[in-house]
């Protein structure tokens, strides 16, 4: 008999978790906040409710008799969904509560990567008291990132010299997430490229993908607000052209090392670990470590992804994961349409989509929209996902360019991501370094 999956979220990145459910033969549940046309076409029955709401989501389960649970979105890891789903005996390829904390709190993902001292590490301070903060900046010369300790969608890290012109808007920052939070993380500013790296663990063995760039800001050339990422880029060995196989390795050791402490610990860490590492001069360095698929990333690499993505669900929850999924040796470039203003005030419209425009280099996920899969009804948030697939990453971006005339309608997208002369300039860039 098929298998029964349930999947939460209804963003792009679970349209196409969705899909490979779907296509590895299992039946799917979904329960999510909007009517995505995709989601709910691939779903055999569904739940629109508080993507929050745990005890419903856990009750749906447990009437439709789901095998196994997977969670999307970050905020669904905090609330006691995957505890609830554990107890009664449903299978979850996602992170307990605990095991979640390497995301939702920093504080947590500091403080175990500089007790188990693991590479990549960078440094970083809890604080309190606006007066200690105002102590340590005045006795510093160095630039700093304030974070609030919780999820913040991406949005709430400001960095000094960046976002922050000087120590007085530093530590109004400071001050404001104090205020709310009642406590701030300081952490030292680092410069380089910025790369993800997500892989599927059941806690012991660690199965990587291929290496992502996020693009982050809402206009092109890396300038504007920064959004939940408005593309992203993989290359056809895994690597990105601006990245080293040294500074992989590096990388995934390090994630090797947060997978094992977690263990060590006993809070054993299964689902999807997404790091996020900034390529500097003494090495890849930890900026985040996630708990789930990165959105738009995890488009990215299962677009690219061969084999059965059930199984592999299914031998993360079971802890007995195996070497050896496959992903096919292409490059992707994935650029999200969203509402015009995404970033700042999103004026969200509707969007026609011309008959079927699907081929097998050119994939298009929706996310936060409503609707049918010919006219969706755009939220404040992305839309549409578009990845291209070929040999190289600017093809893929021209092949994601080439499509855009079937969708009809106002909204943004960065035209940017993924062309042969962004390429060329961080190529550029690290020539000079
Ligand atoms: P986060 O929400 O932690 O992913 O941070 C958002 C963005 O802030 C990252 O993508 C980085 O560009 C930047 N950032 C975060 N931490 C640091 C840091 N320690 N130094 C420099 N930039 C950072
Ligand atoms: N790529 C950004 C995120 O998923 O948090």
């Amino acid at each position: 008999m098929a298998n029964r999956i349930l999947l939460v979220g209804g963003g792009g990145r679970e349209d196409a978790v969705a899909r490979k459910i779907v296509e590895s033969g299992s039946i799917l549940y979904s329960a999510l906040k909007n009517e995505n046309p995709s989601i709910l076409n691939l779903s055999r029955e569904h739940l629109i409710c508080d993507e929050l709401d745990y005890r419903r989501i856990a009750g749906f389960a447990v009437e439709k008799g789901v095998d196994l649970a997977f969670i999307g979105p970050d905020p669904v890891l905090e609330t006691q969904l995957v505890d609830l789903l554990d107890s009664k005996g449903i299978k979850v390829a996602s992170p307990s509560r605990e095991a979640a904390k390497i995301e939702t709190s920093k504080a947590y993902m500091r403080r175990l990567v500089s007790e188990h001292r693991i590479d990549g590490n960078i440094f970083s301070e809890l604080f309190h008291e606006l007066g200690d903060v105002e102590k340590f900046l005045n006795s510093e010369n160095r630039d700093f990132a304030i974070k609030p300790v919780g999820l913040t969608g991406g949005k709430g890290v400001k960095v000094m010299g960046e976002h922050l012109g000087n120590k007085a808007e530093a530590l109004a920052y400071a001050a404001e997430v104090l205020n709310r939070d009642g406590q701030v993380l300081l952490e030292e500013r680092i410069k380089g490229e910025e790369f993800s790296l997500q892989v599927f663990t059941d806690g012991k063995t660690v199965l990587p993908a291929p290496l992502a760039q996020d693009y982050k800001r809402a206009y092109e050339n890396d300038l504007g607000p920064n959004t939940g990422g408005m593309g992203s880029i993989t290359d056809c060995d895994g690597l990105l052209p601006f990245i080293s196989r040294s500074t992989y390795e590096k990388a995934l050791n390090s994630m090797k090392q947060t997978i094992a402490a977690m263990a060590s610990e006993n809070t054993p860490f299964r689902g999807i670990m997404y790091g996020q590492f900034m390529d500097t001069e003494n090495g890849p360095k930890i900026i985040e470590i996630n708990a789930r698929f990165a959105d738009p990333e995890s488009l990215n690499i299962l677009s690219l992804f061969r084999g059965n993505f059930t199984d592999v669900l299914f031998s993360i929850a079971e802890g007995n994961l195996k070497t050896g999924a496959n992903f096919i040796k292409k490059a992707t470039t994935l650029k999200y349409v969203v509402p015009v203003g995404y970033g700042t005030v999103s004026k969200p419209g509707i969007l026609r989509i011309d008959g079927n425009i699907e081929t097998d280099h050119l994939k298009l996920y929706y996310a936060a929209v409503s609707g049918t899969m010919t006219e969706v009804r755009m939220s404040g948030s992305r839309a549409l996902a578009l990845v291209g697939i070929a040999d190289t990453i600017p093809d893929a971006s021209d092949i994601v360019e080439n499509s855009l005339s079937h969708i009809k309608g106002e909204y943004s997208l960065r035209h940017d991501i993924g062309t042969a002369a962004m390429i060329g300039r961080k190529m550029e860039k690290l020539r000079k370094a």
